[in-house]
């Protein structure tokens, strides 16, 4: 037994990710950091939430996008979001996933932290970047991988959540 086994009642996987050009993969249809996230929420049998933003002006090529977030970060900024989790009082886990921009969270995951209060709550936190790695403590991916390699990256999922203690 594990601390974590049979103590899970409910999971929450938020994500933040984005849309059109990425690091080295163009006009993407789905987020690298939302393949992770699906994936998670698929294997956890967790609930999916995406962190949106109010007014979504993020450019959508990858160039302008790395220079609009910059100037976020260097105001510390906090996009209104769009809408906060319902019912989470509920969740007693949750998984929260974001792309690594410039070296730390995306600021709409600063808005989602500071809105929801997660200090009952067992937190894993998972990423995907582009040579960085991570953060902080958890799992993190090449967003290419996600997105190009998706049984490479759906392995990695599955052994990192053994690890953790919520699959066999
Ligand atoms: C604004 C911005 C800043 C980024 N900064 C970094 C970085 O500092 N280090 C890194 O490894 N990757 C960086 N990247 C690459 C992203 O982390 C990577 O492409 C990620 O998989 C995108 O995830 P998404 O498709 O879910 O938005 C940056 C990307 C953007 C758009």
């Amino acid at each position: 037994m594990t601390e974590t086994d049979g103590v899970h009642k409910k999971i929450l996987v938020a994500f933040f990710s984005r849309l059109g050009g990425q690091y080295g993969v163009k006009n993407i249809t789905k987020g690298n950091t939302a393949i992770i996230a699906e994936m998670i929420a698929k294997k956890t049998n967790g609930d999916l939430f995406e962190i949106e933003v109010e007014d979504d002006d993020y450019p959508m090529s990858y160039e302008a996008l790395v220079e609009y977030a910059k100037n976020e970060k260097e105001h510390n900024y906090r996009p209104e979001l769009k809408a906060k989790v319902e019912n989470f009082d509920d969740y007693d886990t949750v998984f929260l996933g974001y792309p690594n921009w410039w070296g730390d969270l995306p600021m709409p995951v600063y808005s989602f932290i500071e809105s929801h209060d997660l200090s009952n709550k067992k937190v894993y936190h998972f990423c995907t970047h582009e040579g960085s790695g991570y953060v902080k403590e958890g799992f993190s991916i090449y967003g290419h991988i996600a997105q190009e390699r998706p049984e490479e990256a759906d392995k990695k999922v599955t052994d990192w959540l053994i690890k953790q203690g919520f699959l066999n």
